[in-house]
């Protein structure tokens, strides 16, 4: 987000007389965004710069990904307030539900923008979770990643999907040089010859601290053991419980809905009402929702599973997450049979 910031106050302002003061003026109309389902570091960071966060909403009808269309009326909107969007975040498997923003759409929606406006909104992917699954390349077909090539960053967490223990952020920059821009300051005391001559690559200018973390061994470990073979044969098994699991939970409609998924691993349910339930939809809602949560406290209390959870358009879900080295199918099974007998003792102390 600094180096989109200083891209942005680049090009509207240059290196003029009046930058310093113009820039203060301009900042308060920056504008960072983000859908409803973005990860909270993205207001985190806009909050740490000074600057205007604001959310396009999403929902269940657009399956909580942020579409074309929508950052398209948002734009609109935001032009009629006189606000400069500079810095989007597009995500590829949001927290919640494992959703992917539709890249396509929206690449297409800003580069109206620039060509209307002159103006560029650096575009951000953010695939923390489900970036690992890029390896495989039915992945990259589906989810249509060549369109990344036309974005500006992309971070993903290594240390989340791909057998790497925390930490392993991997941010990619499409144009260092605006990160470079934003970070160098020089300092007498770092004067060398190798950096003068461009013979190093000087991490302390693309990040606040001068001295970094040596990562890249575990990560060439984790590579050299499993090989690109290995590594996606974990990602797919991975992705094979999950769907394993949405298929039990088929199997007891009378118990479960699947509200989102199965997705990069992910499944989010809840318990549905019970049958032959009368009532406003309301009651209905909340009803489900007092037994989903009793259900996953019950489950998270058992010791046996561990699942988090969620509220999607005012409905409690259950996320439950297959992606660990460790679990096999025979886990799946013991989880959903556990699931069975906790929703049905839920449900029998409610009556
Ligand atoms: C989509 C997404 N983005 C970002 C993050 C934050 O990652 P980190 O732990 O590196 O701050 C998460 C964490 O769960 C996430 O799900």
């Amino acid at each position: 987000m600094v180096a989109a910031r200083e891209k942005f106050l680049h090009e509207r302002l240059g290196d003029g007389e009046w930058r310093e003061e113009n820039m203060e003026r301009l900042k308060g109309r920056m504008v960072v965004l983000g859908s409803s389902a973005t990860h909270s570091s993205t207001k985190k960071a806009a909050k740490i710069l000074g600057l205007r966060f604001e959310t396009i909403p999403v929902d269940g009808v657009d399956g909580y990904a942020l579409s074309g269309v929508k950052l398209k009326t948002y734009l609109v909107r935001l032009r009629e307030r006189e606000l400069e969007p500079f810095f989007l975040t597009a995500t590829m498997g949001t927290t919640d539900t494992c959703a992917v923003d539709d890249f396509e759409g929206i690449s297409e929606v800003l580069k109206a923008y620039t060509q209307d406006t002159n103006r560029d909104v650096w575009v951000h992917v953010d695939a923390a979770h489900a970036g690992a699954a890029l390896i495989c390349p039915e992945v990259r077909g589906k989810i249509r990643a060549n369109v990344f090539e036309d974005l500006h960053s992309f971070d993903t967490n290594m240390n989340k999907w791909m057998l790497i223990n925390l930490d392993a952020s991997c941010l990619f920059i499409k144009d260092r040089n605006w990160l470079t821009c934003a970070f160098s300051v020089n300092q007498a005391v770092y004067d060398n010859h190798h950096s003068e001559g461009g013979l190093v690559t000087d991490y302390r200018e693309w990040q606040i601290p001068l001295s970094r973390r040596f990562r890249a061994l575990k990560i060439w470990f984790v590579m050299r053991t499993y090989g690109v073979k290995g590594i996606r044969e974990y990602i797919r098994k991975t992705i094979g419980l999950a769907e394993w699991f949405e298929e039990l939970l088929k199997t007891r409609e009378d118990l479960f809905e699947t509200v989102a998924g199965p997705s990069f691993a992910l499944v989010v349910f809840r318990l549905v009402g019970k049958v032959g339930q009368e009532g406003a939809a309301e009651d209905k809602l909340s009803e489900g929702n007092k037994l989903t949560r009793s259900l996953c406290d019950k489950a998270n209390g058992s010791g046996k599973v561990w699942v988090t959870s969620t509220v999607l358009d005012g409905r409690y879900a259950i996320r439950f997450m297959t992606a660990v080295s460790t679990t096999e199918k025979k886990h799946i099974d013991m989880a959903f049979e556990l699931f069975v007998k906790l929703a049905e003792e839920v449900q029998r102390a409610e009556v």
